[in-house]
């Protein structure tokens, strides 16, 4: 069966179980104390506390989601760092044993018709407070018939999940587990689960969300319980595709065979590699359609680091310059009908990875060179089996190797990598060049912006938008539509529609009446609801955008309204003040302007 077959009967399974079908959430969350969305749950994080739920109490959803913690396993048969969730949800509508009968259900009945004798199942023994998860356990030996030979208990480490960030609900699970040989491996009745010699894998888990954990990880049980579910799509496929990992199913073969036609090499005889290449590079496209850009901070940093190593692992098959487009075009191709955005951010995710590539390619093989001196003279001395961390330094700041890089080239090795010695020469780099930068531009010009502040810069630029939005709008009229916008820390830039040149006069009025509704500081009010009312309420939206049925609107006192995820900031008094910069064509019927915050 397809993966597109799998995605549509999980979802059309659930929809006839009276479930809402939500789309995925952008790999971008809203929580900022994570880095990525890594879990179909967190969209829904704040129903699971009480919330009512726009999309009522049960849902189901295919998320996208990334996994840092995931990165240095990729290469086996299972993991990867981009990958497809499919999940059920409840927000205190349903619990245990219908959660349970549901994936039973869709797994061995028509559904997908999976041999029932292949499945073996862990609940949570209990640890501390937390009792063990005796419900679950009935439910799956009384109301199921699962042989209690099959069914193991496992501490709170493997059988209880949550939160993401750093707090919120969390719970006991019950993970679905498929036998793949049917066989136990030389440790014979020992062979359960747990066992690392890849007989089974973790299919799907069910987690019962009955507590909270706050900041200081205390645990208080929730008032409402709820459900929290996630399996693999990739890993179902491969179990429905009878391969032998997920970089064999449908999904990944493309771009597989196109790393075999540039390297002429096999993926079997070269299997890590390619698989990481692969997962790289479809992680990589999905993070670039989210407008990240490589960079060394936080989400950038891992879109940097990912691209690198796909570079690396791309020079150890001998692929030429520029082979990641090709491949990136590849993933685009599997993905497009399913999230559109990526083909729509086509050109400039290729153009991101050709820019990356470029940078890289030019210092990575005198970075290689670089270290090999440095393994020869350590062999040579007998010297420690450390790389220092002035070392790692170096091989970053002069050749960009992410220190995750230098570390796996020492790993191969047999050496290891000062990482607090590399974070101290990074620290003590960063304040000669911020010192450095604040001697040239008197004060002002750090250059690198702590990411704080980089992100309260945007968040300001993006309210600051809506209000000019608006004041277009009232001076040049109502048939002034958005067609494009862009922001950095440093200036916004809108694209609308308007026949002719703004004059300077109306400029002057649309600035004036920006700050003017910045200085009443108005508040910045947001809501939930489905988008047909949110249109018929006046609110604006960006007609090229394809919208969610359940959307979030922005307004500031009324007088604007516009349809957005956000963020923005509470008042609008928080901007300053406003000034545009430059007003030009861009293109047949559209202008274009630069503004900034003082
Ligand atoms: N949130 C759970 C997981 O990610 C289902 O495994």
């Amino acid at each position: 069966m397809e993966s597109k077959e799998i995605r549509k009967k999980f979802l059309d399974f659930f929809e006839k179980k009276g479930h809402k079908i939500v789309p995925s959430s952008s790999l971008l969350p809203t929580d900022p104390s994570v880095l990525f969305t890594t879990a179909g749950m967190q969209q829904f994080k704040e129903y699971y506390l009480g919330k009512e739920s726009p999309y009522g109490s049960n849902v189901a959803s295919c998320q996208k989601c990334f996994r840092t913690s995931d990165i240095e396993e990729v290469g086996d048969i299972e993991h990867l760092t981009f990958l497809e969730m499919l999940g059920n949800f409840s927000f205190g509508g349903y619990f245990k044993k219908e959660t349970i009968e549901l994936a039973w259900e869709f797994l061995v009945g028509p559904s997908l018709k999976l041999d029932p004798e292949r499945f073996w199942i862990t609940i949570f023994k209990g640890e501390g407070d937390i009792p063990k998860d005796e419900e679950s356990y009935r439910i799956w030996k009384e109301c199921l018939g699962i042989d209690q030979e099959k069914i193991y208990e496992f501490d709170r480490e493997d059988n209880f999940w949550g939160p993401t960030g750093k707090e919120g609900p969390c719970g006991p699970t019950c993970e679905i587990y498929y036998d793949l040989t049917g066989k136990p491996c030389s440790k014979g009745k020992n062979c359960i689960p747990s066992c690392d010699c890849g007989r089974f894998i973790e299919l799907w888990n069910l987690v019962f969300n009955e507590y909270y954990q706050n900041r200081e990880k205390k645990l208080s049980p929730l008032k409402q319980k709820g459900v929290d579910t996630g399996m693999g799509l990739e890993r179902l496929a491969m179990v429905m595709q009878n391969k032998d990992s997920v970089f064999e199913i449908d999904l990944f073969q493309p771009i597989i065979k196109e790393i075999e036609k540039q390297s002429l090499k096999s993926y079997c005889d070269n299997r890590r590699a390619f698989r990481i290449i692969a997962d790289h590079i479809r992680g990589a496209v999905f993070l670039a359609s989210e407008g990240i850009a490589p960079s060394n901070l936080e989400q950038g940093y891992v879109l940097r680091r990912i691209l690198r190593r796909a570079i690396r692992f791309g020079k150890l098959l001998g692929l030429t310059n520029n082979f990641l487009i090709p491949l990136a075009q590849k993933v685009i191709a599997i993905y497009q009908d399913v999230y559109p955005e990526i083909k729509t951010k086509e050109t400039d995710i290729l153009i991101v990875f050709q820019k990356e590539e470029e940078k890289f390619e030019k210092t990575l093989e005198k970075g290689l060179k670089e270290f090999d001196k440095l393994l020869k003279s350590k062999i040579k001395n007998q010297k420690s089996k450390i790389i220092e961390g002035k070392e790692a330094f170096d091989l970053y700041q002069n050749y960009g190797f992410p220190l995750e890089l230098t570390e796996e080239l020492a790993k191969e090795k047999g050496l290891e990598v000062d990482k607090q010695g590399f974070a101290k020469n990074l620290k003590k780099h960063q304040e000669i060049s911020r010192a450095g930068a604040e001697k040239k531009f008197g004060g002002h010009g750090i250059k690198k912006l702590q990411t704080t502040n980089y992100k309260l810069q945007i968040t300001k630029l993006h309210t600051a938008t809506h209000l000019l939005h608006q004041a277009l709008r009232e001076v040049l009229g109502e048939h002034i539509k958005q067609m494009g916008s862009d922001i950095t820390p440093q200036r916004l830039r809108f694209d609308f529609s308007h026949p002719t040149k703004v004059t300077p006069e109306e400029l002057k009025k649309v600035e004036d009446l920006v700050n003017q509704k910045i200085k009443e500081d108005l508040k910045v009010q947001r809501e939930e609801m489905p988008y047909e009312k949110a249109i018929k309420s006046g609110a604006l939206a960006f007609f090229k955008q394809k919208y969610p049925k359940i959307v979030s609107v922005y307004s500031i006192n009324n007088w604007s309204k516009e349809i957005c995820a956000g963020p923005h900031v509470q008042r609008t008094g928080e901007l300053g003040s406003f000034k545009i910069i430059k007003e030009e064509s861009s293109g047949a019927g559209v202008r274009r302007i630069r503004a900034v915050l003082k």
